[in-house]
């Protein structure tokens, strides 16, 4: 078979690394790719938004199967452009992609179907906005923009003053130029986050590993917030007991939810999650793989990842099982130094005799000149299993030292958490 991932990133560099690894695939393509997915795959210079030279491309190379994994190509309705022309893609339909692309979309359908999340009201008006937030007594309080914002539409305000300049740059000034001034306005949940990645056909709903993301951009999640700085998998706070409210409370019904509005999810539906002492609560639904999270959980995963895309896209999942090392991952994120803001690229990027067994995705790289470069705000992720958390974190650090380039930048506590249960000896 011939198949296609759409993407640029590290998540599309792990997921056809380990398509690569399936019998049944004769030749992968990424379009448009990085320098590392160059080694895996034929890199394509299409635009992954421009729908009609991509379908004309699956046509003119009669690809089989089409791997969809970033938000915009979803929101922009590749999965429908692309299957009305019979090419089997994995991803949800541009409607079904609304669970990320619209918050507003996502919190009414929670409240509809009683998913346990964050209270909150949505606004089309600045003013409106400002009258709820000048009763509101309660900080911090949380701000999203209703669209796609690259990870950053979310805002935390710890006071009026700092909501009421969130509501400017929201509303008013627009900041994300999604087209809506709409925004949700929640309340600010307290407890450890999960990240939940799972597959599902829109009847059958099979979770992937736990893990746990690092979304700030300075150690001890301080400063703003980044796509994510690094990753642990399994998540050790989700135990098996909280495992099973989720599937009950969360994850069923919510497929149950999307079929009921006529917009059943095929694809990877990541649920963001926050333990609270009230039990799980949804932060957030992603639809689509999680990046850092993919690059974290791939490399533990035992079943053959194209069997699991194409059951998902055939409706076969119930016929599978999804099964997984018992082993641990770490994966840091190389980044630009002053990433997610302002930093410079095209800096030259060395190896230093790696450990076999390492495991390296590149995200914003690029050949010139015939050297590897940096090409983006996060570079590269560096990833290393272990019997447990504490190896898994040293051996990925080590390696960490032995990559360089100007003006790298990562943060140096990515597990700690995780770490901290391990050495309390709480048996998860
Ligand atoms: P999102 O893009 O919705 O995942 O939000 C980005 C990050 O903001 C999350 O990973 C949380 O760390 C934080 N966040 C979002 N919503 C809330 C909330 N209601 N309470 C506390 N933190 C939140
Ligand atoms: N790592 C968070 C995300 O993929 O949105």
């Amino acid at each position: 078979m011939k198949v296609l991932v759409i993407g640029k990133g590290a998540r599309e560099h792990a997921i056809l690394k380990y398509l690569k690894k399936s019998p049944e695939i004769e030749k992968l393509f990424c379009l448009p790719g990085n320098a590392g997915t160059e080694k895996e795959a034929v890199n394509v210079a299409i635009s992954e938004l421009d729908n009609k030279k991509i379908l004309e491309f699956a046509k003119k190379e009669k690809i089989n199967f089409v791997v969809v994994t970033p938000d915009n190509p979803l929101a922009n309705g590749l999965v429908d452009c692309l299957e009305k022309e019979n090419i089997p893609c994995f991803g949800p339909t541009k409607k079904a992609a609304q669970i990320e692309a619209s918050k507003v979309f996502a919190k009414n359908l929670m409240k509809k179907y009683n998913i346990p999340t964050a209270k909150y009201e949505s606004f089309e008006e600045p003013e409106k906005a400002l009258t709820f937030l000048k009763e509101n007594e309660k900080y911090p309080i949380v701000l999203k923009a209703d669209g796609l914002a690259f990870g950053k539409g979310v805002m935390i305000a710890n006071s009026f003053k700092e909501a009421e300049k969130a509501v400017q740059s929201l509303m008013v000034n627009n900041k994300f130029n999604n087209g809506s001034n709409k925004i949700v306005i929640e309340e600010f949940l307290e407890g450890v986050e999960v990240s939940m990645l799972t597959i599902t056909d829109g009847k059958t709903i099979k979770p992937l590993i736990s893990s746990q993301d690092h979304k700030r951009a300075y150690e001890n999640d301080e400063g703003p917030n980044t796509g994510g700085m690094g990753v642990i998998a399994p998540n050790p706070y989700y135990t098996k007991e909280i495992a099973k409210i989720c599937e009950e409370k969360i994850f069923i019904p919510t497929i149950k939810a999307m079929q009921k509005e006529g917009c059943p999810f095929k694809g990877c539906l990541y649920f963001g999650l926050m333990l609270t002492k009230d039990g799980p609560k949804v932060i957030e639904y992603n639809c689509r793989f999680g990046d850092p999270e993919t690059q974290a959980i791939l490399p533990l995963l035992k079943t053959d990842l194209f069997s699991i895309l194409k059951a998902s896209q055939e409706e076969k999942l119930e016929e599978i099982s999804i099964e997984f090392l018992n082993k641990c991952c770490c994966c840091v994120v190389l980044a630009s130094k002053g990433y997610p803001e302002q930093f410079e690229t095209g800096f030259e990027i060395n190896f230093n005799n790696l450990e076999e067994n390492t495991i390296i995705f590149h995200a914003g790289t690029s050949f010139k000149n015939n050297k590897l470069t940096t090409n983006g705000g996060r570079v590269i992720c560096v990833c290393c299993l272990a019997e447990n958390f504490k190896s898994s974190i040293t051996k990925t650090y080590e390696e960490v030292e032995k990559i360089n380039f100007n003006n790298k930048y990562y943060r140096k506590d990515i597990g700690k958490k995780a770490l901290i249960l391990e050495n309390s000896n709480v048996k998860v």
